[in-house]
């Protein structure tokens, strides 16, 4: 008997490029349907206001108006969100963003749709807003909820700081903030409908997870569960912002009220004005190291601004002090994390849940301890970098899996290199080399809480394989990884695999395609509902064949006898025989996580049962004339566990660097300014710098087949380690992202590099 493995580690063809290639995938654009109205939503110009009336009656008259909706239309419970229900489908009392939406209008065309909004006439009484998350903690401020402005607080504590603080010799305290940014993913969010024949509400969205969606849908339209079903439409990218009910609720209650079909698909502009943005978050570190560079200590505020709803914020409140160490041990911490209301856009899910801003500032913090102790920013990451047996801020011992100083020393060949680049004379007199290095460790899966995932495998009589998932695959590649994870228990090639995927009707709920959990949280799942299949082809196999069960093996969609490929009976055969007893041929498959939910006083406990790591090594090149940046080259190492598709996991670092330049160099959503990508600049393929990607494997136990995860991770490094390399090109550092033109700028006439004379 082999150990060899069939599926996983190899790059096969993806699951559904054939479909997006040649145009036949049906994204909600594209779903076909009978005369649908169109919907379009009125949405508020005013950051916060109470809504003193709402007139319709002119819209409503325009020809091809059918409706118009607003929240006394909404026949269940108008509040949606699922952590926190306080996001309106439609406004009732007032408006707390611009861009809430206030009314909803169906039409038989574009164009009379766009005229009825017009014609919607709302009077407001503006209140007093609240736009900085510092001011909207203090309890003189207007408030944005009833119920105050600060939505949720988390302190992680271990140790005494003052007296560890005492022990070192550099302690080093600065702020970081970020600033808002947008997802940018290719599909701006869309859904369609119609009501079947059984009077089920039936909707198709771009999302990351339907069953959240058919959770928040039932409840706003106060239905039963099969009343209404969610199918995810082909999608294009989510990045976080795909958790949210976008469109979903609008298409329900148009469907519920009209029993016509409908479309409703944002413009690049309504994407902008009206879903969720990264949240800027505000972060005052304290640390201190010993004169070797050991990290004693840390003390952090972080402040995260939601906007006007909560979303994803208690997540990324809770993630990101859980994350403020980095990858490295610290004895002692003392963190505090708060998610504060304000009116500006509201935050949500974005690749990294708050990580990506946090390694910011951990990232600079260890490099500004090299600096002042000697150090080199490599030497001191491997001192410090966690291992297995490490404890980390949380409590929890790392038993296995901790690929922190693999990342690093895998980063290392290429190290001397670009450092010697960096010190040798610069491509132009005016420009200046630099190297960077950043780190993280992202847990897998939702921070301390139950996240399960469900899955079902199921033999038809033909010996097909079928998998039903919830799973939606938004572009990362997990229709194939799962499809790899089944095939292989069952030695098959993935192509072999049905797939059914994020169907409320047919398919169980998988939890969200989200915090890098799918490949684990999923891949488990669907790993033990295909061993008990593939259990009960092995008894089957051995009444057929008369052998051990021990000497039984899966052989191209049969079981044979190991090393006797002649003796081998056919997956038909074997579920003819087994239903013929009446002995299932389906079987649920079900993965939670082990955590310990978080001690609310002291943070401690198991957030994540496993965590990613990685390391990325930048080398950039400083125009200190204009300020601009150009990164040349980027390493990223990143322990995956074992990479069941590479590469899928190379395209996810790929992308993930991209979108890393962008929030490292360029990415800022100003409220009410930025309108759409005419004003916001993203990475284009001119800005990408070489990428060398490394895989690191170092296999997690409770993973299938060793996988953790990769998509959050892939981004997280990036900007922390184009921001070291600019700090080393110009030998002063800064602390805001994003390190645009006026930034860079800045920084290089405060370090004297270039000396304004006239
Ligand atoms: Mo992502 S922030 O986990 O959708």
């Amino acid at each position: 008997m082999t150990n060899t493995l069939n599926c996983i580690g190899r790059s096969i063809p993806r699951v559904g490029a054939r479909e997006k290639v040649t145009g036949t995938a049906l994204f909600s654009a594209d779903i076909e349907l009978n005369a649908p109205l169109i919907l379009k939503a009125f949405r508020s110009d005013r950051p916060h206001a109470e809504i003193v009336s709402i007139a319709v009656e002119k819209a409503l008259a325009i020809e091809g108006v059918a409706a118009v909706f607003t929240a006394r239309d909404v026949p269940g419970k108008n509040l949606t969100g699922i952590i926190v229900k306080d996001q309106p489908v439609l406004a009732t009392d007032k408006v707390r963003c611009i861009g809430d939406p206030v009314a909803l209008v169906a039409a038989e065309t574009e164009a009379a749709a766009e005229r009825a909004l017009k014609a919607i006439e709302v009077v407001y009484r503006d209140l007093p807003a609240v736009f900085d998350p510092e001011k909207a903690m203090s309890e003189d401020t207007p408030r944005v909820h009833a119920k105050g402005n600060v939505m949720t607080t988390r302190a992680i504590r271990r140790g005494d700081p003052e007296e560890a603080f005492a022990r070192c010799k550099s302690v080093i305290e600065k702020t970081y903030r970020t600033t808002f940014v947008e997802h940018n993913y290719i599909e701006p969010d869309a859904g369609a409908g119609f009501v079947d024949s059984d009077g089920t509400l039936v909707i198709y969205a771009s999302t990351q997870n339907p069953h959240y969606d058919h959770k928040d849908v039932v409840t706003v339209l106060g239905l039963a569960d099969e009343k209404v079903r969610i199918i995810q439409a082909a999608t294009g990218g989510g990045f976080g912002s795909k958790l949210d009910l976008n469109v979903q609720g609008f298409i329900g209650l148009a469907l519920y009220h009209l029993k016509r079909p409908v479309r409703y698909v944002y413009s690049r502009e309504e994407a902008y004005l009206a879903t969720a943005k990264r949240h800027p978050l505000v972060m005052r570190m304290k640390t201190g190291a010993d004169e070797n560079g050991r990290l004693l200590a840390m003390q952090a505020t972080i402040i995260c601004d939601t906007g006007a709803y909560a979303s994803y914020g208690p997540a990324v409140a809770n993630r990101a002090p859980v994350h403020a160490t980095g990858p490295y041990e610290i004895e002692t911490v003392d963190i505090v994390s708060y998610g504060v209301y304000t009116n500006n856009p509201f935050c949500g899910a974005m690749r990294g849940f708050g990580t990506p801003q946090i390694a910011f500032a951990h990232e600079s913090q260890i490099d500004l301890h090299a600096e002042d102790l000697g150090l080199d920013p490599l030497a001191i990451r491997l001192l410090n970098a966690q291992r297995v047996g490490s404890t980390t801020a949380t409590g929890q011992m790392l038993s296995a899996s901790v690929g922190i100083g693999d990342c690093l020393s895998a980063i290392r060949p290429h190290y001397e290199g670009v450092r010697n680049l960096a010190a040798a004379a610069p491509p132009a007199p005016y420009k200046k080399r630099g190297v960077g290095i950043g780190a993280m460790w992202y847990g897998i899966g939702n921070t301390g809480v139950q996240n399960p995932s469900t899955a079902r495998v199921e033999m038809s009589l033909d010996g097909a394989v079928t998998l039903f998932t919830g799973c939606a695959d938004i572009g990362q590649g997990s229709s194939t990884v799962l499809s790899q994870i089944a095939a292989e228990v069952l030695g098959l090639e993935a192509q072999d695999i049905r797939l059914v995927a994020a169907d409320t009707k047919y398919t169980t709920n998988a939890g969200a395609t989200s915090a890098s959990r799918q490949t684990y949280i999923s891949g488990n799942a669907i790993k033990e509902a295909a061993e008990k299949l593939a259990e009960v082809l092995k008894t089957e196999a051995v009444n057929k064949l008369k052998v051990a069960k021990s000497a039984l093996v899966f052989d191209g969609g049969g079981v044979a006898v190991c090393e006797k490929p002649d003796q081998r009976v056919a997956f038909a055969d074997l579920a003819r025989r087994a239903h013929s007893k009446g002995i299932a041929l389906s079987w649920q498959g079900f993965f939670d996580p082990e955590t310990v939910p978080l001690d609310p006083q002291t943070g401690q406990g198991v957030p994540y049962a496993t965590y990613a790591f990685a390391a990325q090594l930048a080398l950039v090149s400083v125009d200190v004339l204009t300020g601009e940046v150009a990164v040349e080259k980027i390493v990223a190492a990143h322990d995956v566990g074992k990479a069941v598709h590479p590469e899928n996991v190379i395209g996810q670092i790929c992308g993930g660097v991209a979108m890393g330049l962008g929030f490292a160099l360029m990415e800022e959503f100003e409220p009410g300014k930025t309108v759409s990508m005419k004003d916001y600049h993203i990475p284009t393929c001119a800005d990408m710098p070489e990428i060398v990607p490394i895989i690191v494997e170092s296999p997690e136990p409770s993973g299938p087949f060793g996988a953790k995860g990769v998509g959050e991770p892939a981004l997280i490094p990036t900007a922390p380690a184009v921001l070291n390399a600019i700090a080393d090109a110009l030998g002063t550092r800064i602390y805001a992202l994003p390190a645009n033109l006026e930034r860079v700028l800045a920084a290089s006439i405060a370090a004297g590099h270039f000396k304004l004379t006239i």
